[in-house]
């Protein structure tokens, strides 16, 4: 066995959990690279906490095999705190406190010595721009700045990986971003990063790699590009004003499908200016008259609703 090839941070095979007699993980496989963010997507009640509670030694598996760093949570729990940060769903902080008390709080929770305490509390405090409210109590805090120090809570130990469960749920936009920018700071640091979402957007800005998680079972996984591959349907979809319209134009196109209810031809494309621009030569000279014309590249958001639709379907019956 080579000693040169770094283990994998996560390593996850066969994971299941159930309560009582409801399955919530059904046999979870994954594997995130050191140094990468890793992304679990899913709606509400798809078990993303759960698999970050196991992960983060806080709940205990059913079955499987569960590696975080090289140690397992159930066997060396110790081992893997050491190694981790937790941003939970919910927040850690205490309002009342001020957020260098906060930090405080945990380096004392952590052992690290007055002086390393100090001195870590201040340089979070700055890498997330929490310097200038360091003195004041964190409900007077907005909803970004008390997230990201929740998030530099979790920092407190210096951890090699990091888990933060829907860390922008509830932000504005920009503080979203700004949240982004933030968890990019930590990968650059060399953290890997385990990083729950509901957001397609944000599992697309952030992650390597995605895993869809589905009512306990991951029904895809990926890079977003290999993702977005699954899901055919870039197209152009052009309105007409009346029925001869779109006949005419549906003669000139033969690729495209035609709808007669909504008087709209959908023509397969990938939204370039070259197929668009050949697309409306080959139209023009029908006299036709383009109501209207919109593109729509697939993005995540079709692969999600795709496969997770299906999977509903399914246990609807
Ligand atoms: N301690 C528990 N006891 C019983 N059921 C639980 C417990 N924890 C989670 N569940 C159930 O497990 C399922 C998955 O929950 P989980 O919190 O992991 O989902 P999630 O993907 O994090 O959802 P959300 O996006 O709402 O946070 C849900 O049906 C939930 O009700
Ligand atoms: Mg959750």
């Amino acid at each position: 066995m080579s000693t040169t090839v770094q283990p994998p941070a996560i390593e996850v095979r066969g994971l299941e959990k159930s309560f009582g007699d409801h399955a919530v993980l059904s046999g979870i496989d994954l594997n995130v690279p050191a140094g990468t963010v890793f992304s679990l997507l899913g709606p509400n009640g798809a078990g993303k906490t759960t698999v970050v509670r196991i992960l983060a030694t806080l709940a205990r598996p059913d079955g499987g095999v569960v590696r975080v760093g090289g140690h397992d949570p159930l066997a060396d729990p110790d081992a893997v705190r050491e190694l981790i940060g937790v941003t939970g769903q919910f927040s850690a902080v205490d309002e009342v406190l001020t957020g260098a008390e906060n930090l405080h709080l945990m380096g004392r929770l952590l052992h690290l010595g007055r002086t390393e305490t100090v001195r870590r509390a201040s340089s979070l405090l700055e890498q997330f721009d929490l310097t200038e409210a360091a003195r004041k109590p964190v409900k007077t805090y907005s909803g970004g700045m008390s997230r990201r120090l929740d998030i530099a809570m979790s920092l407190m130990g210096d951890p090699s990986i990091v888990f933060l469960d829907e860390p922008t749920t509830g932000l504005d936009p920009r503080s979203r971003r700004e949240l982004w920018d933030v968890i990019r700071g930590l990968v650059a640091g060399g953290v890997t990063v385990l990083l729950t979402t509901q957001y397609l957007q944000e599992a697309d800005q952030l992650a390597d790699r995605i895993a869809v998680l589905d009512a306990g079972r991951i029904v895809a996984e990926g890079t977003a590009g290999e993702l977005k591959r699954l899901v055919p349907g870039g197209h152009v979809r052009i309105g007409f004003a009346d029925a001869h319209g779109l006949a005419a134009a549906a003669r000139a196109v033969p690729q495209a499908e035609a709808d007669a209810d909504q008087l709209v031809l959908q023509v397969p494309s990938d939204g370039s200016v070259g197929e668009i621009r050949a697309l409306l030569d080959r139209l023009d000279g029908h006299d036709l008259s383009i109501g209207e014309l919109s593109i729509h590249t697939p993005d995540l958001d079709d692969v999600f609703f795709a496969l997770t639709g299906t999977a509903s379907e399914g246990t609807a019956q």
